[in-house]
């Protein structure tokens, strides 16, 4: 959510700031600003819209300043305008602030700098940032921060400079992710290290109340209480290729095609054929508390709430765990009864969602253990949870999740096997569910081969203003999650339900205008959905199966069939969210609609 970018090097800062702000877009793209230090002063241009608005902006101009910041900002505070834009700047012109977050004492801030007779000209609350950096400037930019800093309630991650301390950017962190990126003569600042991948990948992450001096050949961290922090370094073994589109038109069409390799990637060096289990490393310390614990509740937003949902089909199936699954908002303001046989698994893509780490660090708060399943190596989640498994997936750019989702599905798998043979499973059935996960990248393979066949679907269909995804069982989340990629992208209403809820209210929607996807794979419920087929069939909806391959008999009584591979009936999600993914892109790409950057959402919510 919003991205910052700030470079103080030997090279001439604008293209490099500019660079970072492309390959931070996906995080927010209302708007976008740069502030330099030039030979004049400082300067700050900003617009509104996308990153390429705000480079059209610079065109005629040039600049020769080696310290800047950047921001493409996704509003909270005042519309998305050029004068609320970010960098915002103080009434002297000496100060300019980039700012993700929130400040919760924004108002009460204000009304204090006002009277104190500053002119506030933006509705935001990052220009409040400025103000109270320039009220406290003295002679050390450093210092400013920290005092305006505890004056502040809410999540932030700023970067700032000011052309009276040209060799400086200062950053400071609480509750939203940033990190110092090293390269030789030039450091960074960024929200998130797709922005400074093409130049180092040398990385240290800021912790909560954490400010750092940064210049061109090294940097201090201290707390905002004036403690001096020594952190190493991390390598991120990202790769540039990982963060660019290699040929596709879009990063979430890269991204579903990924998935043959991210699921293989997600099981990699952890089957344990000999004993029919798996292996963890992050949870190692944890075998013999997860042997004893009795109850699971699961916490997540989104894309990531519905692996969840998965994951209780899955744990109460094969590790006899009850397990609730709470939506991460929800939980933070409940009052969960928490004991010591209680695990909670959090789960997320980017690690940073604000709900999600707020749910996690509450369930630490009541004693519970927590485990994250979590993409962003590094991220805040990861590094506050007491352990947990990365899904490996690499970087995930477009706002629609969809390889991060099947891999959270497969580490989910692979901790169901784990405690389940602690428990119940038997070492066949271990081997047996091993063995299906591991022929999960070339089954997904085989359907992304017929992507056609999808596509000549999503032809016939991607006018319709509504759509009912249904399925039961295991892939009831799978439904939810269809309809949520295509209302994510293709703005068409959507809507998920257990099939045989549909009965109980949507089918009052029912008529020859109403497209329905059934995921009606061959299992021990097919009949039941089959009857929920009828019902939608003789109220003249039209019918979109997701089958099993070899299913000769469905297809007389839907409108169109979608063949999958046949599976462990626990793991057909794997299978069947894939055509759900590229029906979704399909239609959205022939609606015209910004398939990686859709409108009013970000990929990583970091505010509440
Ligand atoms: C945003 C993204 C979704 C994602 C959700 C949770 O809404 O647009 O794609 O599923 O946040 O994000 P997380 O990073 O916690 O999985």
């Amino acid at each position: 959510m919003c991205g910052i970018v700030g470079y103080i090097g030997h090279r001439k800062a604008t293209p490099i700031l500019i660079d970072g702000l492309k390959r931070l877009e996906y995080r927010g793209y209302d708007s976008a600003g740069i502030a330099l230090i030039e030979d004049e002063g400082l300067i700050h241009e900003k617009t509104a819209g996308k990153v390429d608005a705000l480079v059209a902006h610079l065109a005629d101009r040039t600049f020769t300043s080696h310290v800047g910041i950047a921001h493409t900002r996704w509003a909270t505070h005042g519309e998305p305008s050029d004068l609320n834009a970010h960098p915002q700047v103080d009434n002297s012109g000496n100060i300019a602030v980039v700012h993700n977050g929130i400040i919760e004492n924004y108002r009460a801030l204000r009304q204090i700098l006002e009277q104190q007779g500053y002119k506030i000209l933006s509705d935001t609350d990052t220009e409040i940032i400025a103000h109270l950096i320039g009220f406290h400037y003295e002679d050390d930019l450093t210092e400013a921060v920290r005092a305006s800093m505890s004056l502040v309630v809410g999540t932030y991650a700023i970067a700032v400079i000011d052309k009276r301390s040209p060799d400086v950017i200062v950053a400071a962190r609480n509750g939203a992710p940033l990190l110092i990126a090293c390269g030789e003569n030039e450091n960074f600042v960024a929200s998130d290290a797709a922005a400074i991948l093409s130049y180092t990948n040398k990385v240290t992450y800021l912790e909560d109340r954490e400010i750092a001096t940064v210049s061109i050949n090294n940097f201090q961290i201290s707390t905002i209480e004036k403690v001096k922090v020594d952190r190493q370094a991390t390598e991120l073994d990202w790769t540039l290729g990982a963060i660019e589109k290699a040929g596709h038109d879009y990063f979430m069409h890269k991204e579903i095609h990924e998935q043959p390799e991210t699921l293989h990637n997600a099981m990699r060096g952890r089957l344990n054929f000999e004993e029919a289990t798996v292996r963890l490393n992050g949870l190692t310390d944890h075998l013999d508390d997860l042997s004893r614990i009795k109850r699971v509740i699961i916490t997540a937003c989104g894309t990531s709430w519905h692996a969840a949902l998965i994951g209780e089909y899955l744990l109460e199936e094969y590790a006899g765990l009850p397990v609730e699954v709470e939506y991460a908002s929800e939980f933070r303001y409940r009052s969960p009864i928490i004991d010591d046989g209680t695990l909670v698994l959090v789960i997320s893509q980017s690690g940073e969602t604000a709900d999600t780490l707020a749910a996690m660090r509450e369930a630490r708060r009541k004693g519970a253990k927590a485990l994250g399943i979590v993409n962003s190596v590094g991220s805040t989640i990861a590094r506050e949870s007491d352990g947990g498994v990365y899904i490996h997936a690499g970087p995930e750019i477009g706002v629609a999740s969809t390889k991060a989702f099947t891999s959270q599905i497969m580490v989910l798998s692979l901790i169901t096997i784990l405690l389940g043979r602690m428990r119940n499973i038997s070492a066949n059935m271990g081997s047996e569910m091993i063995a299906a996960l591991e022929s999960v990248p070339e089954k997904i393979q085989s359907i992304l081969d017929r992507e056609d066949e999808i596509k000549k679907i999503a032809e016939l269909y991607y006018q319709s203003n509504n759509f009912l995804y249904l399925g039961r069982g295991v892939n009831f989340p799978v439904a939810l999650e269809g309809a949520l990629k295509l209302k994510e992208i293709s703005y068409i209403h959507a809507e998920g339900y257990p099939a045989a809820e549909m009965k109980h209210g949507p089918i009052a929607l029912i008529d020859e205008k109403m497209p329905v996807v059934v995921i009606a794979t061959k299992d021990s419920i097919y009949d039941k959905v089959m009857s929920n087929i009828s019902q939608v069939r003789a109220r003249k909806g039209r019918v979109i199966a997701i089958a099993t391959e070899g299913d000769t008999e469905i297809a007389q009584h839907v409108n169109h069939v979608f063949y999958i591979p046949a599976i462990k009936q626990c793991f057909t999600p794997l299978l069947s969210v894939i055509p759900l993914q590229l029906m979704a892109y399909h239609m959205a790409v022939l609606r015209d609609c910004n398939v990686d950057q859709p409108r009013n959402l970000a990929k990583s919510v970091t505010v509440e």
